[in-house]
């Protein structure tokens, strides 16, 4: 089709104009088929439809994680409370233990989650889209635990809380 091949405007621009959308922050966690703990820190994340429940992530296709992730059919979603920034740049720094932090333990479903996380979504994979260097992971709940709180937010390249008045 020719609106591929249409112009698109600047890298840098593109990602100025990304940093505007305010979004949660949210772990993704899976196990790989020997039992190991893969996980990594995402932004990407939205609910997809309510009948039949779904959720999407979109993964980076350069995580060390990503090749697990394209097999895997469980995944877990948590999302950060605003005290857990720690764990956002944990789980998106290279060459940390991740899985060694102690609020992660397991979900019903033996996926690592974060405790003190607002939410935890164990998912079973619903199906998996390419979309350019990512890949958009599609997933049904299969038990939610909830925890009062208020949310990390990431905004403008940073992480902060709802009261952040800039
Ligand atoms: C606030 C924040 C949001 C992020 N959102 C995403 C995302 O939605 N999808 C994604 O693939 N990577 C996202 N990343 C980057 C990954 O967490 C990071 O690239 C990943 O953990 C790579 O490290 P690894 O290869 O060591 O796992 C985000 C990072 C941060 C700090």
């Amino acid at each position: 089709m020719s609106a591929n091949t249409e112009p698109t405007p600047p890298e840098s621009l593109f990602r100025d104009a990304m940093s505007q959308f305010a979004s949660g922050v949210t772990l993704v966690t899976t196990r790989g088929p020997d039992g190991q703990a893969y996980g990594f820190t995402a932004s990407a994340f939205s609910s997809l439809s309510l009948h039949p429940p779904l959720v999407l992530v979109c993964m980076g296709a350069r995580a060390t994680a990503y090749p697990v992730f394209m097999e895997a059919t469980r995944f877990a979603i948590s999302i950060l409370a605003e005290d857990q920034a720690h764990l956002a740049r944990l789980f998106s720094t290279r060459g940390t233990d991740r899985f060694g932090d102690p609020a992660i333990f397991d979900s019903p479903h033996g996926l690592p989650v974060a405790a003190g996380a607002l939410a935890r979504l164990d998912c079973a994979l619903e199906t998996r889209y390419p979309g350019g260097d990512h890949a958009v992971l599609i997933g049904r709940p299969l038990h939610i635990d909830l925890t009062p709180g208020k949310p990390l937010i990431h905004y403008d390249r940073a992480l902060m809380g709802l009261d952040h008045d800039g």
